[in-house]
């Protein structure tokens, strides 16, 4: 068997240690990945030691705490802190999730956090999402009908046609499936990955749109849909308990479909 060895300065090292106060009595440590584009430096994991009786129970919650009274360098996205804007996108424990619902009591040990993988960081936890937002605007994520609306009235769509957007509407856009996909890590400048391509079905679906095959012309390519090899990260890693995998066979299903 072939054995390859990394040359030095791609291991991510340990960094600095912050200790905990004395006399908290419940610590925890955070082993954080650390990089910065203004030190001329590699990446490190630096350990903050927590006391979690003076720390809300998310990992957010001590990532913020760090934030403010350990060090104010750490850099990370955050905003809604309910698992509704998605901007706090993280590998956490080696699972892609939501700082803000990850309770640190569901780490047994040390909490390991790293950037989303395979992405571009941009500093610390925060990941370059430009080629990925890129891709979702690819898809035309609006409502396309030629047809005029009645006026002074709603589009109206019956229980069962509103039904098929279950399972959809709720992505919040965290990345967290498409940057667990092994597809979208070897070809994410090509394939759309599991976020974009359930956006893309959440139109396909919508009984009000009328661009559906338009929608499935753009994805008719070798690349941007058949590069999903049904391998289910994206399903497993949903922290909002949503199915890309399936959205992405659905839209295969009405590319069959309409051949026949
Ligand atoms: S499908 Fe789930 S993991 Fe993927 S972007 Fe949407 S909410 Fe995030
Ligand atoms: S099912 Fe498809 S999109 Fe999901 S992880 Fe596997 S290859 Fe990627
Ligand atoms: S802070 Fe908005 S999803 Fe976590």
């Amino acid at each position: 068997m072939a054995e390859f060895t990394l040359p030095a300065n791609s291991k991510v090292k340990p960094g600095k240690t912050w200790k905990a106060e004395p006399g908290a009595k419940r610590v925890r440590s955070f082993s954080i990945y650390r990089w910065s584009p203004d030190d001329d430096a590699n990446p490190r994991m630096d350990t903050y030691e927590v006391d979690l009786d003076a720390c809300g129970p998310m990992v957010l919650d001590a990532l913020i705490k760090i934030k403010n009274e350990i060090d104010p360098t750490l850099t990370f996205r955050r905003s809604c802190r309910e698992g509704i804007c998605g901007s706090c996108a993280m590998n956490i424990d080696g699972t892609n999730t939501l700082a803000c619902l990850k309770p640190i009591e569901e780490v047994k040990a040390t909490v390991k956090i790293n950037p989303l993988p395979h992405m571009p960081v941009v500093k610390d936890l925060v990941p370059d999402l430009t080629q990925a937002y890129a891709q979702y605007r690819s898809v035309e994520p609006w409502m396309q009908a030629e047809t005029a609306a009645p006026p002074d009235a709603e589009r109206l769509q019956s229980k069962e046609e509103r039904a098929q957007l279950d399972g959809l509407w709720e992505c919040i856009l965290c990345f967290c499936c498409t940057t667990s996909c092994p597809s979208y890590w070897w070809n994410g400048d090509k394939y759309l990955g599991p976020a974009t391509l359930l956006q893309a079905y959440r139109w396909i679906a919508d009984s009000r749109d009328e661009a559906t095959g338009e929608r499935l012309d753009a994805l008719q390519d070798p690349f941007k849909l058949y590069r999903c090899h049904t391998i289910m990260n994206c399903t497993q890693t949903c922290p909002k308990g949503l199915n890309p995998a399936k959205a992405i066979a659905s839209i295969k299903q009405k590319m069959v479909e309409r051949q026949g």
